[in-house]
């Protein structure tokens, strides 16, 4: 709230500026250095230069702007070339508590009336799931929740990995050393062992490949019998990824992946065709992208589609199907070309939607400083890390509680909450580090003291019922509660510049000063005040706190607790 008062005033002056003198403005308006000073500072100097006035004059006329046009401020007291200002605390806190009550709080109408399609988890389903694709999905998800509170009609796609030579291996793999009843014994282990072998195998007998190549043209070109197989093996490696969205609670409006895009192609490289874009280059159709970029590979030279051709063939069928506004692509940072490809490619092709794509990009997940994947042994499997962090939570929670009941299924969402956060709480193009132990303790800058926060909350305010009319509204005039109400108040300015800088890290962050603002709060005020009012005060901004906490976990993709 302060934060919309800040921007009022900004505009405010501004407008006043061009009214009445004609000149535009740059306002700055700031937070004191000193929050003894006021609540907001505006620095005037730079206002002298463009009103022609001297110093006196200028302060004079902001102050009295000011204090006619907001009634939230209370005073507003010059120092040299700076304007302190204090607002009118009472009823400013008042009602950024009320709003904070309702579920709806912090939505808003950034993207009203806007289409958002967020590509995002898109595992390669014939090899196992890997760390970029956890990251993509949880990246992804929050980013799909807080685009829709923000008001974006927003179309979540998982475009699996489900095409391309990688099913040919499989299909290879499968028919030289496996069978059917093998692999339905432990579908998703063995199908891994399989892809893992051939890569092995392939090392030493270089034709391997070609056989892949072949079998995928086959599939291509439509052969039923691999169409079969293809088939089977597409739904039962589907299942690995599907336990990990159904612990972490992610789900999709579309699952068009790459397959899907094989009818589709056709037209694309015919469109190329008449535009005179492509050009054959020992065989294979590229299109020439400029000195600066290689060119763009569309057709191999037997025929065969590849990554982009598809891409190109998903981004028209998403232009026409949802008339998005941005499309979003959640993918590791190491497929930065090809998205700069895609792009110089459409505008090649005479299309002006390149700058609505955003290559949301991500760094990478360490263990003990090395690149943590699941291909090299260093970690097996990824539903075994989540696996993992639910039973270090679930000995945590027991430990401190034990008598809880459906401890394990809070365990599941603080352990989950736990990875969860460790990864959005970062800026995402960062790398970090991953350590079970750190992002699972209840305190420090982790998922669970969030979860925890929230909880004692629930613990001391159980089911009381909050009367909003009975405030004693002077005590948001002292600083402890003054600071956690109008931390309360700028949930929905962070909401919106997570949504503008695509950085669920903004909301996680933001969160983290909630809690530890809490829980100051909580260590100087009695909440269980002897005075009926305060305590419903107090009730209140701790519920309101609750409130946020629980909404913003949600925007992360993380459960809430009542227990634990
Ligand atoms: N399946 C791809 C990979 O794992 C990611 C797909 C990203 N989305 C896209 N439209 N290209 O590398």
């Amino acid at each position: 709230m302060i934060q919309k008062l800040k921007e009022n005033i900004k505009n405010k002056i501004e407008l006043y500026c061009k009214e009445t003198y004609g000149v535009d403005v740059v306002a700055v308006v700031e937070q004191p250095k000193n929050l003894e000073m006021g609540d907001i500072a505006v620095p005037v100097f730079s206002l002298l230069k463009v009103l022609k006035k001297p110093l006196p004059e200028v302060v004079e006329i902001v102050k009295n702007l000011l204090l006619d046009s907001f009634e939230e401020i209370k005073e507003v007291n010059p120092t040299g070339g700076f304007l302190n200002i204090r607002v009118e605390k009472a009823n400013m806190c008042l009602n950024i508590l009320k709003s904070a009550l309702d579920d709806n709080y912090g939505a808003n109408e950034l993207g009203k009336g806007k289409n958002v399609v967020i590509d995002y988890s898109s595992p390669n389903i014939a090899k196992s799931f890997s760390v970029g694709h956890l990251r993509s999905t949880m990246i992804g998800n929050s980013l799909k929740l807080i685009y829709r509170k923000c008001g974006y009609n927003v179309t979540g796609i998982n475009y699996l990995g489900d095409w391309g030579t990688q099913f040919g291996k499989m299909m290879v793999a499968y028919e030289k050393w496996s069978n059917y009843d093998e692999v339905m014994a432990d579908p998703i282990n063995k199908l891994t062992d399989l892809y893992v072998r051939f890569g092995q195998e392939a090392k030493v007998n270089e034709s391997l490949n070609d056989e892949a190549r072949q079998a995928f043209r086959e599939l291509e070109l439509g052969d039923p019998k691999r169409y079969e197989l293809w088939k089977w093996i597409r739904e039962e490696s589907l299942k690995e990824s599907q336990q990990i969205y159904d612990l972490l609670g992610v789900n999709f409006d579309s699952y068009n992946g790459e397959a899907y895009y094989n009818d589709k192609m056709e037209p694309v490289v015919e469109e190329l065709e008449k535009k005179n874009l492509l050009v054959t280059d020992q065989g294979a159709k590229i299109v020439q992208l400029g000195d600066d970029m290689p060119p763009a590979l569309i057709k191999r030279s037997d025929g065969g589609s590849l990554y982009i051709t598809r891409d190109l063939a998903a981004i028209f069928d998403r232009k026409n199907t949802y008339s998005f506004d941005k499309a979003l692509y959640v993918v590791g940072n190491e497929q930065k070309l090809h998205f700069e490809q895609l792009k110089k490619v459409l505008e090649k092709m005479g299309y002006d939607y390149g700058d609505e794509i955003y290559h949301i990009n991500f760094g990478l997940v360490l263990k003990d400083g090395k690149k943590m994947s699941t291909r090299d042994g260093n970690v097996k499997k990824l539903y075994d890390v989540l696996i993992n962090a639910i039973d270090i939570a679930y000995k945590q929670i027991r430990e401190k509680n034990p008598d809880l009941e459906n401890a394990y299924e809070i365990a599941t969402k603080v352990g989950c909450g736990a990875v969860v956060f460790n990864d959005l709480k970062n800026h995402r193009t960062l790398d970090y580090e991953f350590n079970e132990n750190n992002m699972l303790k209840f305190e420090g800058q982790t998922g669970p003291y969030l979860q925890y926060t929230s909880v004692r909350i629930a613990s001391i305010i159980k089911d009381t019922a909050i009367d909003t009319d009975n405030i004693n509204t002077q005590l948001f005039e002292q600083e402890v509660y003054f600071e956690l109400a109008r931390t309360i108040g700028d949930f929905e300015n962070n909401i919106k510049r997570a949504c503008e800088e695509n950085a669920p890290s903004v909301v996680a962050k933001y969160l983290l000063n909630l809690a530890q603002t809490f829980n100051k709060f909580y260590s100087q005020v009695k909440i269980n005040s002897d005075d009926v009012v305060e305590k419903n005060t107090n009730y209140m901004i701790a519920k309101a706190t609750r409130n946020v906490i629980n909404e913003g976990l949600r925007l992360l993709g993380i459960d809430y607790v009542t227990k634990m």
